[in-house]
């Protein structure tokens, strides 16, 4: 696969900029009928993330040739849907964090039915936008947005976290949490992309599946390695938390070195499985790399 890694950045930084300006139009120049709730809303969305979900929804639709201004509705519904589990996430019935993309949590800066409101709210909003948008495959995204947000997807695997408080599951045990928690909104991102250039049958949306899997679990993994190593300054939210909370997480199982050789396995897994897609996935495998090295 031949591309100039150096652009990278710029490239990502690019498509950041391009979804963040989708979702602050959905905040301007309304008229709020809880004006509170909304300011939880944008306070929750706009903030300072990496915008991982969008880069895939724009990088797996440009594999198949989807024009960028048809991938917006998907790239900013997918991060609506995120947010929304971020602030669910942190509020006290499940994480009980006080930081975020370096803010004060939802809960801390507004309150907790604010928190819990503002991540309803998201989550419909996500709908909402996709439905504005009329693509023809429509009832497929929704189909896609929908499973891998709720009870067979990052519903369940939040459902299962909080569970196995406490519990030394087994390796296998803890990679279906992390395939649920985190993966399926990752599978979900290439497959909104893919379907906004494709149809359900394109074999193509199987490559990005695979690769999908790959990287979800592999990032999940990175996440679980930076509560260990990470400083909260870099990492804009508490490191250490997982250990603070007994939670299983791959270093407890497997060791730093363990877990990173888990990471690096599946980042292999990841550029594998794009090798069918050729050149046009050139994007796909800089961002696998990028997911696994980050350090925040
Ligand atoms: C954090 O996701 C939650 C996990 C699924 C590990 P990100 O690391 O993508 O968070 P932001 O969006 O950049 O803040
Ligand atoms: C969160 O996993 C997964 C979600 C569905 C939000 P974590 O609980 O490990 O995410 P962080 O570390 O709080 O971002
Ligand atoms: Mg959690
Ligand atoms: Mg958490
Ligand atoms: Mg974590």
């Amino acid at each position: 696969m031949s591309s100039d890694v150096a652009e990278l950045p710029l490239r990502l930084d690019a498509d950041r900029a391009r979804v963040n300006a989708v979702l602050a139009t959905l905040f301007d120049k309304r008229h709020a009928i809880a004006p509170r709730l909304e300011e939880a809303m944008a306070y929750g969305v706009l903030g300072n993330g990496k915008r991982l979900r969008p880069l895939l929804v724009y990088a797996a639709g440009r594999t198949v040739g989807a024009e960028d201004d048809d991938l917006d509705p998907a790239a900013a519904a997918i991060e609506l849907i995120h947010a929304y589990s971020l602030v669910h996430d942190d509020l006290p019935a499940m994480d009980d964090d006080d930081l975020r993309r370096g803010q004060p949590t939802v809960h801390r800066a507004f309150d907790e039915a604010s928190a819990i409101l503002a991540g309803d709210a998201l989550q419909t909003l996500a709908f909402e936008l996709l439905a504005d948008a009329a693509h023809p495959r429509l009832a497929a995204m929704v189909r896609t947005l929908a499973g891998a947000s709720g009870r067979d997807g990052m519903a369940a695997g939040q459902a299962l976290d909080l569970l196995s408080v406490g519990d030394r599951l087994d390796v296998e045990a803890l990679a279906n949490v992390h395939r649920h928690k985190t993966g399926a909104l990752m599978r979900a991102a290439l497959r909104l992309g893919g379907l906004t250039g494709v149809t359900e049958t394109d074999p193509r949306l199987i490559a990005l599946d695979d690769y999908g899997a790959a990287i979800g679990l592999a990032f999940q993994i990175q996440d679980d390695i930076l509560d260990v190593v990470g400083d909260t300054q870099t990492l804009g939210k508490a490191s250490g938390a997982d250990a603070a909370r007994d939670k299983p997480t791959y270093p407890s199982l497997l060791g730093l070195d363990g877990a990173r050789a888990k990471t690096q396995s599946l980042l292999e897994q990841a550029l594998d499985a794009l090798v069918p897609l050729g050149d046009t996935a050139t994007p796909l495998a800089e961002i696998a790399c990028y997911m696994i090295e980050r350090d925040y």
